[in-house]
């Protein structure tokens, strides 16, 4: 009774904990029967594979059930492959394993190829019979069914352990080549590991295998520094969503007590391009004084070096996840990096997990693929599509390709296969085809038109049951030279009178099929002799052919669909790919903001709009103006970018809504506005902000833009900062909004030069005159700001600056350069300030505001003297000087009178065809 009561209750525990995730596939290959395993997989036998000899296995220490089984293939020029379905336009895992133990006995270890569709995955070289060897690929599905094929066995046989698919949910792994290029794992590593297992399902919920990073191997994650120290944490990490590395991956790390981090590693398919992201969280506990700074240095890329992590701030808080990374990086066979602190840091660095990918070109395979398809699906045959590419990277066993790089079929060899039926009118299309062997089937109906068979040399559909006439315009392809049609049941007339004189035509053995014209005994003879030889050889050839296949049902299967290659191929294009970024419904949009009600601000690239979502969190709607961004591809791009910014100074990214007509960016809503607002509307609103405030949010501003300018690979250049751009939040801390509209920075010394963008006022003329856009043009934008927040005045006015001055700068170096500082100080501050920083600003400010670039300051410059004025600001003696005239000093006037303040953004946007660019 209680045997039984605990033999349900385990039932139950099993059906509860152990519900597998869907979109996953784990092939058991030599395996009998379907099991779960016990970490929940439920693993089925690969008996949907014709071919290949299953093996039993049995490896020391090796308990699991799916490696206890194999399935190997003959060692021929064939290739064997596995077809899974999947589900188009959505990522997934692939991981093949194999387990060799020396299952033929055999004094030589096997060495093969693996390759997925008609792409060549990897070389299978195995090295230790006891040990698994495991490859992975990240892959777009664009086909409804992917091949994974085994083929040219260099030594030894071919064979496969398992094969796991697992689908993703998420899109950390978009990348913008993926329509191009697979991602090829060649690392995957879970830091500071408490044991040398991996971590997988059900830790990770899409089944990757995050290796321990204390499993030693030869050449892999050595070289560790000395002070090297696990740390770890039972505390809750946020991981926030999609295919982020899982928790308990995230909650183990490594430190560099000695202020260093070393690894020294192998690259499995490197050197090439690469996709690399470290993942970062704050899990120990750091005293009121410590600092966390660090930054990565790799050998020979100086550049990298440049980008500073601090994990705390730049993932908003602690047990958060920070994921710096590269899409696109060269990366050497051998890596050695190095994690050092920055010289203002106390702490050493601190690692917690790191992935590594290359970029694996995708092969398009052979142009006639969706033909051939097309022919197969009309033949009686199931044994015709062998899977994969029919020509790449090895051609089916039936026929022949050129060597193109997108190769054509040149030859089909499909004589006595039983097939009936019609020839299918679609061989026609092969227009590369040089050889047909239709011959010995059962094939009915007229001969096809074969005039697109422009190549066609020899036709070989003797003995069959054709029907209908010999075509002339069969006989009369230019490059024919061989015709074997007897046998059939042709009728008409031989079109003989235009027979080319180097053509050989056999017909005999059609009971209707007359000579036309005058008789032609030399061909008929000639023919029949022919005949019997080339039948004599063509039995042969299929008997040897035969020897290789198995032969299949004769069932007619002409009901297969004409459409399935073309929809096919029509999946492949269409919608767009998942990408990074959240997607938001456009029902979900329009609630939230009741259908666009309120409209808080606009700009260069568009409406906002107020919004609030279900669960109460405030949004700001930028409904993008449709010139802004041309293409869905480049929208996309840029969202994804966008996506992958994250600085408590930048106005946090939510996602992105596309319809047809429209494009929408959702960001945090921002409760105080634009600081512009506050800047020139203080009387308005009754109240201004204090100088130390103004202190603040230059320091937070200057925090995001140095963060953009630093922080990020390739560095981003924001290049339309001003004042409406920094948005207030609750508290008044100001964070920058805008940023990565424009397009990316390319590094180092290079530009983007497409369009000049800017803000009239706040434009960087050594720009607006070269185009040679760089981070100083932010610079520059960045001094106008720190004007405004001095003066209170507005970038350019027609009446404020006096005669012949428009500009806030010049007004502002005038006053300055003459010591009259207080003549540009805003009024409404009533000398509650120190002197001496405004002094600091005023400074700087005119540094920033340079004509040329190489004389301004960086931001981090900027950011010092900032923080350098708070400390003044906040230091009680130092506040004296602001005792002096009061005279004197309120020289220009408010204007007070009705501001539309956001409407009136003087936008420029020069076209290329105008203004010629210098590069690119
Ligand atoms: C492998 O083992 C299973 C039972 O464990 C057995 O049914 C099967 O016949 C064996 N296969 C081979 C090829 O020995
Ligand atoms: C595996 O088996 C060998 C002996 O065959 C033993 O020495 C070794 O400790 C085992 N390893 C594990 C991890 O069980
Ligand atoms: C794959 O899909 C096809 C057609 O939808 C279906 O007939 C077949 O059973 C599927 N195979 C597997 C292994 O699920
Ligand atoms: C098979 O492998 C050998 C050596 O590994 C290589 O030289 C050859 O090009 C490969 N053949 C194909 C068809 O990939
Ligand atoms: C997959 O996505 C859905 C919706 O975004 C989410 O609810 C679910 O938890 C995700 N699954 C995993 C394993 O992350
Ligand atoms: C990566 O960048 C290089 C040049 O920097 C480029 O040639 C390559 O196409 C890019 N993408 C991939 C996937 O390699
Ligand atoms: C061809 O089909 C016929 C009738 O279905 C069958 O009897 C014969 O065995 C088949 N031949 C081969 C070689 O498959």
């Amino acid at each position: 009774m209680e045997a039984k009561f605990q033999f349900l209750f385990l039932l139950f525990l099993f059906d509860v904990s152990f519900a597998q995730m869907p979109g996953f596939v784990s092939l058991d290959c030599g395996g009998q029967e379907s099991f779960t395993d016990d970490i929940g997989l439920e693993w089925v036998p690969d008996t949907q594979v014709r071919f290949g000899e299953a093996i039993n296995l049995s490896v020391a220490n090796e308990t699991r059930k799916q490696y206890r089984t194999l399935r190997h293939f003959p060692a021929d020029s064939r290739k064997y492959c596995y077809s899974l379905n999947v589900t188009s336009r959505t990522r997934y895992l692939l991981r093949a394993t194999f387990l060799y133990g020396n299952f033929d006995n055999n004094n030589v270890y096997p060495k093969f190829d693996i390759s997925l569709g008609a792409t060549h995955w990897t070389t299978i070289v195995i090295s230790d019979a006891n040990t698994i060897k495991v490859r992975e690929i990240i892959f777009l599905a664009s086909t409804p069914t992917v091949s994974v094929c085994l083929s040219n066995a260099t030594t030894g046989q071919p064979f496969i352990s398992t094969l796991e698919l697992r689908q993703f949910n998420g899109s950390i792994y978009y990348t913008e080549f993926e329509d191009q290029f697979y991602l090829s794992v060649s690392a995957r590593i879970n830091f500071g590991a408490d044991s040398e297992a991996p971590v997988r399902y059900p830790d990770d919920p899409f089944d990757r295998i995050w290796e321990s990073d204390s499993v030693r191997k030869a050449n892999y994650l050595v070289d560790v520094a000395a002070g090297t120290e696990k740390v770890s944490t039972k505390m809750p990490i946020d991981v926030n969503r999609d295919e982020r590395p899982p928790q308990k991956v995230m909650q183990t790390a490594v430190v560099g007590r000695n202020g260093s981090l070393t690894y020294r590693l192998n690259l499995d398919g490197f050197p090439g391009f690469g996709w690399a992201f470290t993942y970062f969280a704050e899990i120990e506990d750091l005293g009121p004084t410590d600092t966390r700074k660090f930054r990565l240095v790799l050998p020979g890329m100086p550049e990298i070096s440049k980008a500073v992590v601090n994990i705390e701030e730049n993932a908003q808080g602690k047990y958060r996840l920070y994921e710096p990374g590269f899409t696109n990086i060269t990366f050497p066979f051998v890596l050695s990096f190095r994690f050092g602190k920055t010289s203002d840091s106390v702490l050493g660095p601190l690692l917690n997990a790191m992935e590594i990918n290359k970029y694996l070109e995708k092969s398009d395979g052979s142009l006639d693929g969706a033909v051939v398809a097309s022919v197969i699906s009309k033949l009686s045959s199931s044994d015709l599509d062998e899977g994969g590419d029919p020509c790449m990277p090895v051609p089916w066993s039936w026929l022949q390709c050129n060597s193109d790089p997108q190769p054509r079929i040149v030859k089909i060899l499909l004589s006595k296969k039983n097939l009936t039926g019609n020839i299918p009118t679609d061989v026609a299309k092969l227009n590369s085809l040089v050889e047909l062997w239709l011959d010995g089937n059962s094939f009915v109906g007229p001969i096809p038109d074969f005039t697109g068979c422009v190549n066609l040399k020899i036709l070989h559909l003797e003995n069959n049951q054709l029907t209908g006439e010999l075509p002339s315009s069969l006989v009369n392809l230019p490059s024919l030279r061989e015709l074997y049609v007897q046998n059939n049941m042709l009728s008409g007339t031989v079109p003989s009178g235009r027979l080319k004189k180097d053509l050989t035509l056999v017909y005999s053995g059609n009971i209707n099929l007359h000579e036309g014209g005058k008789k032609n005994h030399i061909y008929i003879i000639l023919g029949s002799v022919i005949g019997a030889l080339v039948l004599l050889l063509a039995t042969v050839v299929s008997c040897y052919f035969l020897q290789r296949r198995r032969r299949k049902s004769r069932e007619q299967a002409d009901v297969l669909e004409e459409s399935k290659p073309a929809q096919k191929f029509a999946s492949s294009k269409g919608d767009a790919p998942k990408e990074t970024a959240h997607c938001f419904g456009v029902k979900e949009i329009e609630e939230a903001t009741r259908g666009f009600e309120r409209k808080i601000g606009s700009g260069g690239f568009g409406v906002v709009y107020y919004g609030k979502l279900n669960d109460g969190k405030e949004i700001a709607v930028k409904v993008l103006t449709s010139n802004s961004f041309q293409g869905k591809r480049e929208f996309t791009n840029e969202v994804t970018l966008l996506s992958r910014i994250h600085h408590r100074n930048l106005v946090q990214f939510l996602g992105y809504c596309q319809e047809v007509d429209r494009s929408m960016l959702v960001y945090e809503y921002m409760h105080n506005g634009t600081l512009k607002e506050h800047l020139y509307a203080p009387l308005t609103r009754g109240k201004t902000i204090s100088w130390i405030k103004r202190l603040q949010i230059a320091e937070d501003a200057a925090r995001g833009i140095e963060y953009l300018h630093t922080g990020c690979i390739p560095a981003i250049i924001h290049r339309d900062l001003k004042s409406s751009n920094i948005l207030l939040d609750r508290h008044m801390r100001a964070k920058v909004s805008d940023f990565g509209l424009s397009k990316l920075a390319v590094d180092g010394a290079s530009h983007v030069s497409s369009i000049v963008r800017g803000t009239v006022g706040y434009l960087d003329p050594e720009y607006y005159i070269s185009q040679q856009l760089t981070d100083k043009s932010d610079v520059y934008s960045f001094g106008v700001i720190l004007l405004e927040l001095i003066s209170g005045q507005e970038a350019i006015s027609n009446v404020n600056f006096g005669a012949n001055c428009r500009n806030i700068v010049q007004w502002a170096k005038l006053h300055i350069e003459s010591g009259n500082i207080r003549g540009i100080i805003d009024p409404s501050l009533r000398f509650e300030y120190d002197i001496q920083s405004m002094w600091k600003i005023a400074e700087k400010a005119l540094m920033c505001a340079q004509p040329h670039g190489h004389l301004r300051p960086s931001m981090s410059e900027v950011l010092k003297e900032i923080q350098d004025s708070i400390l003044i600001e906040r230091e009680p003696l130092a506040r004296e000087g602001n005792s002096d005239d009061i005279s004197g000093n309120s020289v220009h006037s408010m204007n007070i009178g009705p501001l539309d303040l956001r409407a009136n953004e003087n936008y420029v946007s020069f076209d290329e065809s105008i203004a010629r660019p210098l590069a690119r």
